[in-house]
């Protein structure tokens, strides 16, 4: 009775009470939030449009895996900004043209580029984050669908008739001598020219990001890697890093449409197609309704990785369009003609890897890019075509 009379009791001031509730609350939705960015990966805010470049996402290509028993993942460089690979190419060229004082980030620049595909509007997208302008030189048969892209992004188009590489006027060079008539006028504005497929910066850039991102995706557990060549850049500096850096030996494969010279090249040391013989040569370089891949010259960016190419597979037309509408209809993958090519060529591997082995493949743009030509013959392929009917044609 004694012990019960002499107790105290203390008594919390409830305000106090109300101190350490709301401390409490805070610390565990705090804990809360962090668990949550954690398991969701909600990536952090960015300081720039250029910032969101690369990092893209792996995905399982499940209709392929599950008809072939070899995991196929396709890299999505379609989620760059301004969609496709060439993001990462454009901000690092503009980025090596500021470390050696070609441009001045804050001062009047502009970058000029010969090109009809992709590289024009990353370019353009990177400029305007960076504040700098762009100047574009392209055949005048170009897509008005590409026209109407760069013109919107306010970059300035220089339509020119379409020739060959020695002439020049072609699109290339007419790029670079635009950029020389600007230096030339020494009125304070600086100029440089991108020159994608002889510019170390494009390999370079794929080497540093999107072969140590596929190598942590894959957690360097990489059999096979599949990838087009345009100017050379992606399949090499992918290459060059898997070789030294992965876990397993990886096989590298160069995925080339019809008339492209890279396969005999590759596969022989030969750089030639039989559209090459005297009287069949058309207007376009490569016979093919693919665009942005495939070449009959050995660019600089393709000669830097040669060596770490195992193979070349070539990839008909026919096979590439009816792949796109594959993808489309069974996994929702609504992608561009060089990711269809890669994908034909991904099946062909496949054949010779152990089951459970992984694939990974380029998928370089969206089939948004290529509506008025590929798709136009894309989307009226039957929606139940099998692999099997692809892989024979
Ligand atoms: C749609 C598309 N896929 C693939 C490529 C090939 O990439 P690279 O130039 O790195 O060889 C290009 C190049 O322009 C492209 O536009």
């Amino acid at each position: 009775m004694a012990s019960s009379q002499n107790r105290t009791t203390f008594y919390l001031p409830w305000n106090e009470c109300l101190s350490i509730a709301a401390v409490l609350i805070g610390t565990y939705t705090s804990y809360k939030y962090y668990k949550l960015c954690k398991t969701q990966d909600i990536p952090q805010p960015k300081g720039g449009v250029e910032e969101l470049i690369g990092n893209t996402p792996l995905v399982k290509i499940k209709s392929l895996t599950k008809a072939i028993g070899v995991n196929v993942y396709a890299k999505l460089e379609l989620c760059n900004p301004a969609g496709s690979a060439k993001d990462r190419v454009a901000l690092n060229i503009i980025k090596t043209a500021e470390e050696r004082g070609e441009l001045v980030r804050g001062e009047p620049g502009w970058v000029f580029e010969g090109t009809s595909g992709s590289t024009g509007i990353s370019i353009a997208v990177v400029c305007n984050a960076l504040g700098y302008r762009t100047h574009i030189s392209l055949p005048d048969d170009t897509s008005l669908e590409k026209l109407a892209l760069l013109e919107s992004l306010g970059a300035t188009v220089n339509k020119v008739k379409p020739a060959s590489i020695v002439d020049p006027n072609q699109y290339v060079n007419a790029a670079k001598k635009a950029c020389d008539d600007l230096n030339k006028e020494g009125n304070g504005v600086r100029a440089v020219f991108a020159d994608q497929f002889e510019n170390e910066a494009n390999w370079k850039v794929h080497y540093q990001t999107t072969g140590p991102e596929i190598a942590h995706q894959t957690n360097g557990n990489i059999d096979a890697f599949i990838a087009g060549c345009g100017t050379g850049g992606t399949i090499s500096g992918v290459a060059k890093f898997l070789k030294e850096k992965a876990k397993v030996p990886c096989h590298v494969v160069l995925a080339d449409p019809q008339g492209s010279g890279f396969y005999n090249r590759v596969n022989y040391g030969v750089m030639y197609d039989y559209v090459e013989k005297e009287g069949t040569r058309r207007r376009h370089q490569v016979d093919t309704i693919v665009e942005g891949i495939g070449l009959n010259r050995i660019t600089q960016n393709f000669h830097m990785g040669e060596e770490f190419i195992d193979e070349s597979i070539r990839v008909n037309d026919n096979q590439a369009i009816r792949m796109a509408k594959y993808l489309s209809v069974n996994d929702g993958l609504f992608v561009g003609s060089s990711t269809a090519i890669n994908a034909v060529a991904a099946v062909k591997v496949a054949k010779r890897l152990s089951p459970g082995a992984n694939i990974v493949i380029i998928a370089c743009d969206s089939g948004s890019r290529h509506l008025s030509k590929f798709w136009k013959e894309a989307k009226e392929i039957n929606h139940d075509i099998s692999l099997e009917e692809i892989m024979n044609i």
